[in-house]
């Protein structure tokens, strides 16, 4: 609701002792800035002709400063319009460095466990949607008022590493692996992956594989050597790619961390009859009373842990080690079925956290044929590293000539195209990758918005020594739809931390870039005299704010030029 709606509300809820949600729509501009039928939804709930309703809330309505005109139309609708002077004092009431912010969540802690990538692959942009979104869920309860604690629950447990070793010793060395790093890790994981599958799982390979497995759990020391130098690679090539996205996060227990914790987690699930025992002796999790035909297994026969068993101890250990109100996995949709037995686990188990899945769909891209498929190169996966290339050559096209943008402006544009795209509808759809459109700086994309914020900054750092005069007779008639926009930050953060939908804020950055291109359109601020620039210009520091603020929840810079 915005702001003047929550004043219309407030009128009603006096008079009436009605508490309705005020709806308004914007009539035609000769009608006025809005239009209400709210007269017609009161006179069902409190027996009284809409049109006598109207007339009241009309004479309330001119009593308050806000309200320029009011008229009444057919059977009881309200058109009115606002003072473009009282929104500005509303406005600057409201304002501050934080503005939109709130403290909704104030006293409450959230985990948020993310990006969460491999470490057998190099990083694809299979992991690029759980940073983008997991970022900004951090971004917009922190700015809701919460404490977040961020974790990356690296894929790091398992047999990769047997694989790892016994690939090395085949098909790879030191200096291959000295030049390629991770890549060359990759590719012996898929090449000794391929050659277990060929040769089958008791092949010798994979025995040998096992073999080195045994013997970094016994402390082997050529082993933990191995382990050692192929996880530095593989996790600092993580971190590479991490500080390229700009993303991070306070810890980095791993699953490797909780295995060994996996145990003593199944033993309490069958302690509190949670788990059962199968003859084969696997453990397993029945869930028909949480509607699942299908039980989570949690432990195998053998006695191995399992993806499960170890989000089992992540569990447990963050409840006892962070307390958190909730706890939220950024992680796709192909997990849903997955998450959502962990968590009826849960509540079997009696744990009260709230433990949300924040998930997302798959990332398409556009063939040269014009279908429209998962995002995949023809070895398998797009590497995350050769994306950000990509875009960055994509970003120095947009500012080809322009010696005064820097390395660093370019990859602010470059990663909020990307990143601006990721939140362009809403998450639970697929997203579709399409380069073009992407960095177009006539549509909805990262760089218009950021374009946009950037000509801003530019007339602020240009007037930077104007000095401001009283400014008290400017009327903000040709700011009115800029100002009632910016009015309606605060609700727009408000219902997108609630709803976790981070694109409600892109929408509304995207139409406050609009907003701010039909302003200049009629509006010379440079050029204007001392009173009106001095408050247009003051106005625009608001825009700035906001720009800023906005973006900032998406995880996107504002370059200095562009
Ligand atoms: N590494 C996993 C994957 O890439 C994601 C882990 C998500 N977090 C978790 N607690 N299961 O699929």
């Amino acid at each position: 609701m915005n702001k003047v709606a929550e004043i219309i509300n407030q009128i009603i809820y006096q008079q009436f002792n009605q508490n309705v949600e005020v709806n308004l729509t914007r009539p035609r501009p000769e009608f006025g800035d809005f239009a209400t039928n709210i007269a017609m939804v009161l006179a069902g709930k409190i027996g009284k002709k809409p049109h006598d309703i109207a007339e009241i809330l009309k004479k309330e309505l001119e009593n308050n400063d806000l309200f320029d005109s009011i008229d009444i139309a057919g059977p009881g609708f309200i058109n009115f319009k606002v003072s473009a002077k009282h929104l500005s004092e509303i406005l600057d009431k409201e304002f501050n460095d934080r503005f939109g912010s709130n403290n909704e969540g104030e006293g409450k802690l959230a985990v948020i466990d993310y990006p969460s990538p491999n470490m057998a692959k190099p990083y694809s942009v299979g992991h690029l949607r759980p940073g983008n979104q997991g970022w900004a869920a951090k971004q917009l309860l922190e700015f809701t008022g919460w404490k977040v604690i961020t974790d990356n629950h690296l894929g790091d447990y398992g047999t990769p590493f047997g694989i790892w070793v016994v690939g090395f010793k085949r098909f790879s060395s030191e200096e291959k692996l000295a030049s390629r790093g991770v890549y060359e890790l990759g590719d012996v994981y898929i090449k000794t992956k391929a050659a277990i599958k060929e040769q089958g799982e008791d092949s010798e390979i994979m025995k040998e594989a096992e073999k080195w497995l045994l013997k970094l759990e016994q402390g082997d020391e050529e082993a933990v050597a191995f382990s050692k130098m192929f996880n530095e690679i593989s996790l600092k090539h993580i971190h590479d790619v991490m500080n390229r996205l700009k993303i991070s996060t306070d810890y980095e227990y791993g699953e490797a961390f909780y295995a060994p914790m996996g145990k003593e987690a199944v033993q309490k699930l069958l302690d509190n009859n949670v788990a059962v025992q199968n003859e084969d002796g696997s453990i397993i999790v029945p869930l028909e009373e949480y509607g699942f035909d299908v039980p989570l297994l949690v432990q195998k026969s053998n006695g191995a842990a399992l993806y499960a068993t170890n989000d089992l101890a992540t569990l447990l250990f963050r409840e006892k080690e962070f307390a958190p109100d909730k706890v939220i996995y950024s992680v796709g949709a192909e997990q849903q079925f997955y998450f959502s037995q962990v968590f009826a686990m849960a509540k079997k188990l009696g744990i009260k956290t709230d433990l949300y899945h924040l998930w997302f769909g798959v990332i398409d891209q556009l063939n040269e044929d014009g279908t429209r498929e998962k995002m995949s190169s023809r070895k398998g996966v797009v590497l995350m590293e050769e994306l950000l290339d990509k875009a960055e050559e994509k970003a120095r096209k947009v500012v080809e000539g322009r010696p005064d943008v820097t390395e660093d402006d370019i990859k602010k544009i470059s990663l909020g195209a990307i990143k601006f795209s990721d939140f362009a509808s809403d998450r639970r759809t697929n997203i579709l990758f399409d380069w073009d459109n992407i960095f177009a700086l006539t549509g909805f994309s990262g760089p218009y918005v950021q374009y946009s914020a950037v000509r801003v900054n530019n007339i602020l750092r240009k007037e930077r020594d104007f000095s401001v005069v009283d400014f008290k007779s400017y009327d903000f008639e040709e700011e009115k739809q800029v100002i009632l926009h910016l009015l309606e930050f605060p609700n727009v953060v408000k219902v997108a931390a609630r709803d976790m939908e981070p694109h409600k804020i892109a929408k509304y950055l995207y139409d406050l870039a609009r907003e701010m291109n039909r302003y200049y359109e009629k509006t010379r601020v440079s050029d204007s005299n001392d009173i009106d620039k001095s408050a247009r210009l003051q106005l625009l520091k608001k825009v700035s704010q906001t720009f800023q603020n906005g973006l900032n929840l998406l995880g996107i810079e504002i370059p200095d030029r562009m």
